[in-house]
């Protein structure tokens, strides 16, 4: 599994991980990224996704602030 995280404190609500990633990301009516509820845990800033779900990195890599972060978990 990944784990994603989106750090609030440095998103700036580009939008270019659900542009990219619209599997995992979608963006609230607010202009905030939330990790889509099916793969959310804890809260809307925290994922977690299966292996295979890997426009999740191109996500992560471009988000222009680094805001994003993957990191991959044994299951
Ligand atoms: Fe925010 Fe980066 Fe996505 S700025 S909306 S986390 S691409």
């Amino acid at each position: 599994m990944l784990k994603v995280f989106v750090d609030r404190e440095k998103c700036i609500g580009c939008g270019m991980c659900s542009t990219i990633c619209l599997e995992i990301f979608e963006m609230s009516p607010a202009g905030e990224v939330h990790v889509k509820e099916e793969y959310r845990e804890e809260d809307t800033s925290k994922g977690e996704v299966p292996n295979k779900r890997v426009r999740v990195f191109d996500a992560e890599d471009s988000c222009p602030v680094d805001a994003i972060k993957v990191k991959t978990q044994k299951s």
